[in-house]
């Protein structure tokens, strides 16, 4: 049966048990069964208000297919997804439009997410005609062209370009627009697909600091995504490891940083560079050997098996599940024994 409601009435966003299997290849004369790409394979966690949550893991991990899901781009293959306690799957397509603004994404690439035939204050202006257009929003163009300014003033940009073109823009001062547009319908939780990542290290800084001051204005969640722990470290209160479509280890950040206990956490932690030289000559840095298995083949026992320095046989057959306390919880046999 649907459930209607999530268990926790409190959290913004509850996600239970979300999978998202994207079939592949032709069902041919020979073979019976269909294939499947497990992009995301069992995932849940849930988010508070205010809060950031950073979702790290390596390209292919299923992040953005995370992000689609959630947001009902993708019709998920199973599991619930709760927002402000209402189950989206119960909801009809006007109401999970409304639901819809309460959750907006920042892509990943300023260049391809904005239309280039379209001005600045056409795109940031574009979510608030939608919603007038379905009879969801009142507002005459006076009140749209206000609220233009005021979003585009909130992101640095000078309301002077309003009628320029993406093209005439950096890629941060587009980020900006982007992130001006997912604020436009006063979102409460904005899913943030590596925003910074196709950004020149320079200006990264920048607009994550805009990300957190817009945050405290706002009082906004986000979910953020990176494949880079120094941009979630800076950003984010709690932290999801992800792997193979599946969250290896969740935690409170610091813990993370200081306690990191899946071999996979370990090994993501070891290979990103510490600014202190002192700790970097005298740590050990993991190795990962082998490939990150294919998405499309589901093997029996822990997913990092293949990959992992650690294994016990026990691992090779059995499935770890998510365990530990309630702030830090790892899928992974070897830290249950300690
Ligand atoms: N629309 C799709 N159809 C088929 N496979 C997809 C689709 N989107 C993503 N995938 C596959 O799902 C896996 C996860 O992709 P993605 O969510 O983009 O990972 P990430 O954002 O972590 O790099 C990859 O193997 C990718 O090729
Ligand atoms: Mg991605």
């Amino acid at each position: 049966m649907l459930e209607l409601y999530g268990g926790n009435i409190m959290s913004l966003l509850e996600v239970k048990d979300l999978r998202m299997y994207f079939p592949v290849g032709k069902k041919g004369f020979f073979s019976r069964e269909k294939q499947f790409i497990y992009a995301v394979d069992g995932i849940s966690f849930s988010l508070e208000k205010g809060e950031t949550l950073g979702l790290v893991g390596e390209s292919g991990c299923g992040k953005s297919t995370v992000v689609r899901a959630l947001a009902r781009l993708y019709t998920p293959t199973s599991g619930d997804v709760f927002l402000n306690g209402k189950n989206l799957s119960a909801l009809n397509k006007r109401e999970l439009l409304e639901a819809r603004r309460t959750m907006q994404i920042v892509f990943q690439n300023p260049y391809a997410s904005l239309n280039p035939r379209e001005t600045v204050g056409d795109i940031i202006a574009e979510p608030l005609r939608i919603y007038k257009r379905r009879g969801l929003l009142t507002l005459s163009e006076e009140q749209i062209q206000s609220r233009v300014d005021k979003l585009m003033d909130m992101v640095g940009l000078l309301t002077y370009y309003k009628n320029r073109y993406p093209h005439e823009f950096s890629g941060g001062q587009r980020q900006r627009i982007g992130i001006a547009r997912s604020l436009a319908l006063s979102p409460q939780l904005v899913l943030a697909d590596e925003p910074v990542s196709a950004l020149d290290v320079s200006i990264q800084a920048q607009i994550l600091n805009l990300f957190k001051d817009i945050q405290k204005e706002m009082g906004l969640s986000y979910l953020f995504i990176a494949h880079d722990l120094a941009v979630i470290e800076y950003i984010s209160d709690r932290i999801a490891v992800m792997y193979l479509g599946k969250i290896v280890e969740i935690s409170d950040f610091r813990d993370l940083y200081e306690n990191p206990l899946h071999p996979y956490t370990k090994a993501l932690l070891s290979s990103a560079p510490i600014p202190d030289p002192q700790i970097e000559a005298t740590r050990k840095r993991i190795i990962l050997s082998g490939d990150v298995p294919s998405p499309n083949i589901r093997q029996p026992g822990c997913y990092f098996y293949a990959r992992c320095s650690y294994r016990l046989e026990k691992c090779k057959n059995h499935e770890p599940s998510l365990q530990g306390s309630p702030t830090h919880k790892t899928a992974c046999f070897l830290c249950e024994q300690s």
